[in-house]
């Protein structure tokens, strides 16, 4: 099988070495691809988002097919197009990508399939705002209602912080979304899904503020592990069973049946799992560290998903232990991250299995050296029979790599490791 896949992050590196695992995948392109993924597959050039030059590059290598990692494709129909072209496309339609790309949509189907989530308001005049924050909060969730790859939330116990957002939001033209606040553990879940049939991978835990300890702003996401030690396996049956489920066969319902990637972002509360988000393709950086666990070859679960046969497939196999995915950032990210310094020590094996340095942001300067040309650089994976043992992979290796200005979290993973997380017992 020959695959293209399409986006230049450390998701795409990680599906690129999945792939490359895979003895059916007989030949590996990436586009437009970073420094780090061109050690593994063949780099070309092409512009993302337009569906007829993904096409071209698709019948130029004559890919089998074509795996679409970033939402910005996707919501533009780049699937579609590829679809339309006869080449299987591992990504929904521009229709389904909806489930991301308007918050309105989601909100829509969620309330037809019946699934708990944040309660929601949008605003799109700044003479509305202030009344709307005070049907709110505290905690405010302040919400761009775009593709903002997480970095347009502000959560918040400050209203004037809350106010400011949304102002500025508004000021910029961008609608607000304004959510009621879910309280208790955060939890992605990721499935596969093809019309109705979903199949779920291991849970996973995002880190989405910059600052240890959950402080400072949102970001892309700073950090995951997988699995949940304190996820119970009825909490993620049930997740599939009462969320995901429901919503694929509400998507099939309307005549937009979902096929790909469907990640679901819940909050574990009181009254059960209620849903955050649901993006419409593999989540970054959980993907790094849930890739890493595969044990199954990942060719055959994405075009059996393409090509609608997803329910002919073995379920997907997973390596004992935990994987942990810390990120690597550029100075001043989230806000204004530096580009063009100089990175060392980040070599990409390929193979690890205690750790591997999957590249996000990161260029080839003409002299030959690695820079930094992105907010989250790199995404440093460890493996290990516990959790523990996976923290202090990543760890241990992330302390060999060089970036001036670069900064991580400390802490991914380790109020897991010490206990500190708790699903709430049912109201
Ligand atoms: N991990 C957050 C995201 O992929 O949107």
């Amino acid at each position: 099988m020959r695959v293209l896949v399409i986006g230049s992050g450390a998701r795409e590196h990680a599906l690129a070495l999945a792939l490359r695992r895979d003895p059916q995948v007989s030949a590996l392109f990436v586009a437009p691809g970073n420094a780090g993924i061109a050690q593994h597959a063949e780099v070309r050039a092409v512009d993302a988002s337009n569906g007829d030059a993904v096409v071209a590059l698709a019948k130029e290598v004559a890919a089998d097919l074509v795996v679409i990692g970033p939402e910005v494709p996707l919501v533009l129909g780049v699937a579609d197009a590829v679809r339309g072209a006869g080449i299987a496309a591992f990504g929904p339609s521009a229709a389904a990508a909806q489930i991301e790309g308007s918050k309105a949509f989601a909100k829509d189907v969620m309330s037809a399939a019946g699934v708990l989530t944040a309660h929601s308001e949008i605003v799109d005049h700044p003479g509305e705002l202030d009344a709307a924050l005070d049907r709110f909060g505290p905690t405010w969730v302040v919400k761009d209602d775009g593709l903002a790859a997480g970095k347009g939330v502000v959560v918040t116990a400050d209203r004037s912080v809350a106010r400011e957002h949304g102002a500025e939001l508004l000021e910029n033209g961008h609608p607000v979304l304004l959510e009621s606040f879910l309280d208790g553990p955060e939890v992605s879940l990721f499935c596969l899904v093809d019309g109705e049939t979903v199949v779920p991978l291991l849970p996973a835990q995002d880190h989405k503020r910059v600052g240890d300890g959950d402080t400072g702003p949102n970001t892309g996401g700073m950090g995951a592990y997988t699995p949940l030690p304190w996820l119970p396996a009825e909490t993620v049956t049930a997740i599939v069973d009462d969320v995901v489920k429901p919503v694929a066969a509400e998507m099939v319902r309307r005549g937009v049946p979902f096929s790909g990637l469907l990640y679901a972002g819940l909050a574990i509360g009181q009254a059960g799992p209620a849903v955050v988000e649901f993006n419409c393709r593999f989540g970054d950086p959980e993907t790094q560290a849930v890739l890493a666990l595969l044990d199954s070859p990942i060719g055959e679960l994405l075009y059996a998903t393409a090509t609608g046969t997803l329910d002919q497939v073995d379920a997907p196999r997973w390596k004992d232990g935990s994987a942990v995915t810390v990120v690597l950032a550029a100075e001043n990210y989230p806000a204004r991250p530096r580009s063009g310094d100089v990175i060392s020590g980040a070599e990409s094996s390929g193979t690890g299995t205690e750790s591997e340095v999957l590249h996000a942001g990161t260029a080839q300067r003409e002299d030959g050296a690695l820079v930094s040309a992105g907010g989250r650089v790199l995404a440093i994976v460890g493996q290990g029979a516990d959790l523990a043992e996976a923290r202090k992979n990543a760890y241990d290796r992330l302390a060999g790599i060089k970036l001036p200005g670069g900064h991580f979290r400390s802490d991914i993973g380790l109020a897991a490791v010490e206990g500190r997380i708790t699903v709430p017992t049912p109201a």
